[in-house]
């Protein structure tokens, strides 16, 4: 049996290598500053957050850790689409696994432009995106919260694009069920479940917030249990491919999100701590999946909520 036998995974048009996928914005775009045979099991690669123009991203300190977390606030850092195009996608499209694009957006008509400009480039992959990035002003993780503007941008973006949409969704709602559904009812090919949870931290010395903005996201382990249970209420409403997303940074836990009914996985704050891990959790779901006479990981896709059930 080959590698991809074994931990091959499909989520829509995309056939992945492994069910591990690089989260958006941690992942140096450049491949040159990869170890060597570092992406060699990634499924696939999400782009960092891009928008039509360059952004310098916020003010003031970005990062922060917490027990367990880490909060961001980098405020959507990066060159603009066209820049992107003609310069990091040059290296990134040779590096032997697909490329996901991240689009960020803050009026509606920017996401035609984002999409319009990838067309006009050749692209006709996946795009993901982005209706949940809590560190900017206007747009945002407002497109998520409010399901009308959500629909809307939904509808448009599916009208327009041919490839494969993902729809990355926002924790910071009331709950899922109404963003999942909305994203598949527009015709999105998967959801991502999800971003970051709003926080905040307070610097003691300075008696005042950390951040400029005074939220930030909040990822890592601390967030483990919660996106395992968006992802298990997602999985309940909808019939499109969840893919999980938020506190994975072990074999176990990238088990328990795909037993929860993830199909595939993003890994983002883990790859901060440690380069290899992706590495590290194939190796460890292949060893599970033998020790435990399981053929493929569709077979785990959903398993707890099917073992629930059987006992009622
Ligand atoms: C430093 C940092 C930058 C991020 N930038 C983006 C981004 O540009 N676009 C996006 O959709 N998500 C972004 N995220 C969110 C991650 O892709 C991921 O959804 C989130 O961190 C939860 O997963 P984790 O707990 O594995 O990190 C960022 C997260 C971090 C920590």
């Amino acid at each position: 049996m080959s590698f991809s036998d074994i931990l091959g995974v499909s989520i829509g048009k995309l056939m992945l290598r492994s069910p591990i996928i690089i989260a958006s914005g941690v992942w140096p775009m450049e491949p040159e500053r990869w170890p060597s045979g570092i992406v060699d099991k990634v499924g696939a690669i999400c782009t960092k957050g891009l928008t039509f123009s360059p952004k310098e991203g916020n003010k003031g300190i970005r990062l922060w850790e917490t027990p367990c977390g880490l909060l961001n606030s980098i405020g959507l850092q990066n060159p603009g689409l066209e820049s992107f195009l003609k310069n990091e996608f040059q290296m990134l499209k040779n590096c032997g696994c697909p490329l996901i694009f991240n689009l960020a957006f803050h009026r509606e008509d920017e996401l035609d432009l984002l999409l319009d400009k990838l067309s006009s480039s050749g692209f006709d992959g996946t795009v993901e995106i982005n209706v949940s990035c809590p560190n900017v002003s206007g747009g945002g993780m407002a497109w998520a919260v409010d399901l009308m503007s959500l629909e809307m941008v939904l509808k448009k973006a599916r009208a327009k694009w041919k490839g494969d949409i993902w729809v990355k969704l926002s924790p910071n709602v009331p709950d899922i069920y109404d963003s999942a559904i909305v994203a598949e009812n527009c015709g999105a090919d998967a959801i991502v479940v999800a971003n970051t949870w709003l926080g905040l931290a307070i610097d003691i010395k300075k008696k005042k917030p950390v951040f400029e903005r005074i939220f930030a996201g909040l990822s890592g382990p601390a967030i483990l249990p919660l996106s395992l249970r968006l992802v298990w209420e997602a999985t309940n409403v909808v019939k499109i491919p969840v893919i999980g997303c938020g506190g994975i940074t072990d074999t176990e836990s990238a088990l328990g999100m795909l037993m929860a009914g993830a199909s595939a996985i993003q890994i983002g704050t883990g790859l901060l701590r440690d380069f290899e891990v992706i590495n590290k959790i194939c190796g460890g779901i292949e060893g599970y999946m033998e020790e435990n006479e399981i053929d493929s990981v569709k077979q785990l896709v959903g398993l707890a909520k099917k073992n629930h059930n059987i006992r009622g």
